[in-house]
């Protein structure tokens, strides 16, 4: 089987978990402020605190945002809906906002018609790597005085005109989990370049409530915070990036070409302002000219092929019922028609020619 996504290790893994092995710092040590450190050079961010996850890293940004139950957060309508779930949890008002349909990503203009006097934050997400085209929406958000957050969980490395995704805007967040472009098995960070009592909070609300003062809860906090090994590893992972993006470069050009000129598909587009970093493969098919998506995911599995159907719009998942669902044509219509393909560094060429002969040839 061609798996969806897979890991890859760059030399410095085992190095790297064995050190923090033998300092016996499990969970907090070197590799944590290691880690936060090379991500803030890396992105050109102030601060990166890290986390658990990417969910875990919304979360707190939630909570040092002091939002309050009935605040309304935009959150686009195609893509990862981490951010709608904590919302949901917090008691927030998710309001959906729809994609474009070439880019995958929200636009200002479909933002700014959703913003009302409660709309408290605005979350953008890089789906896939594309990167949103951000200086309208942050212009929107600078004159409503409403935070925007980018969520950058797909898009680590992308960079919109010359800067890196997630440093756009005041709040940026990233996933590490397995299938990311670099990886911790789990994990997530932080970057901001708000001001001290924002991090403060931040921090306070990963360690349950507590700074300086041992068993002092101030806030009722979570533990979100990363381990040594997980840190170990993603500062090895770190330490080839450029490598590793350069290798998600290639095979996301040979995909490419592989699918050129083909009748009832289109691949995502990006703005010649975007130098994305891809997380996966994604095409949208035509369903008058290839046979139903989920079936396709269905064949291309007894053909030894991992892949995965699009996110599921909020249109589509009771969920959300109670939530601002209108006007998600865009975002409907790529949740039922993109599949992704498999989409990993130690990817053969036979492999990618082999998946598109294969999804070629099941045309209706
Ligand atoms: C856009 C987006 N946000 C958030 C997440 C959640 O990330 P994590 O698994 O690190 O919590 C993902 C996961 O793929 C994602 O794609």
């Amino acid at each position: 089987m061609i798996p969806w996504a897979k890991p890859n290790y760059y030399g410095y893994e085992k190095k790297y978990i064995n050190q923090a092995l033998k300092s016996t710092w499990l969970s907090d040590g070197k590799f944590v402020k290691d880690l936060e450190n090379k991500v803030c050079k890396f992105v050109n961010s102030k601060f990166a605190i890290s986390v658990t996850s990417c969910t875990s890293a919304l979360h707190l940004i939630y909570l040092a945002l002091e939002l309050k139950r009935g605040n309304e957060v935009i959150i686009p309508g195609y893509g990862y809906l981490a951010a709608a779930n904590i919302a949901l949890q917090m008691g927030l008002k998710p309001v959906f906002v729809d994609v474009d349909l070439e880019t995958f990503c929200v636009t200002a203009k479909n933002i700014e018609k959703k913003i009302t006097s409660k709309t408290k934050l605005i979350v953008v997400f890089n789906t896939y790597g594309n990167v949103c085209d951000l200086d309208p929406i942050i212009k929107i958000a600078k004159i409503k005085k409403i935070p925007v957050v980018e969520d950058c969980a797909e898009s680590f490395g992308s960079l919109y005109k010359t800067k890196q995704s997630g440093t756009l805007s005041e709040i940026g967040t990233y996933s590490f989990q397995a299938t990311k472009t670099i990886t911790t098995g789990e994990g997530g960070m932080v970057v901001t370049n708000k001001d001290k009592h924002f991090i403060g909070r931040l921090k306070a609300y990963r360690n349950h409530g507590v700074k300086d003062k041992k068993y002092y809860h101030y806030l009722p906090g979570h533990n979100f915070r990363l381990t040594n090994i997980q840190a170990a590893i993603g500062c090895a992972q770190l330490k080839k990036i450029t490598k590793i993006i350069s290798e998600r470069k290639k095979i996301y050009h040979f995909y490419s070409n592989l699918f050129k000129n083909i009748d009832g598909l289109k691949l995502q587009i990006f703005s010649p302002k975007t130098k994305p970093v891809m997380w996966t493969f994604a095409i949208v098919l035509d369903p008058k000219v290839f046979t139903n998506r989920d079936k396709i995911i269905k064949i291309m599995k007894t053909k030894g092929i991992e892949t995965r159907n699009g996110f599921y719009s909020p249109n589509r998942l009771s969920l959300y019922r109670g939530c601002d669902t209108s006007n998600l044509k865009y975002s409907n219509k790529l949740s039922k028609n993109i599949i992704c393909l498999p989409f990993f560094t130690s990817l053969k060429k036979k492999e990618m020619e082999y998946i598109a002969k294969t999804l070629i040839n099941l045309k209706r």
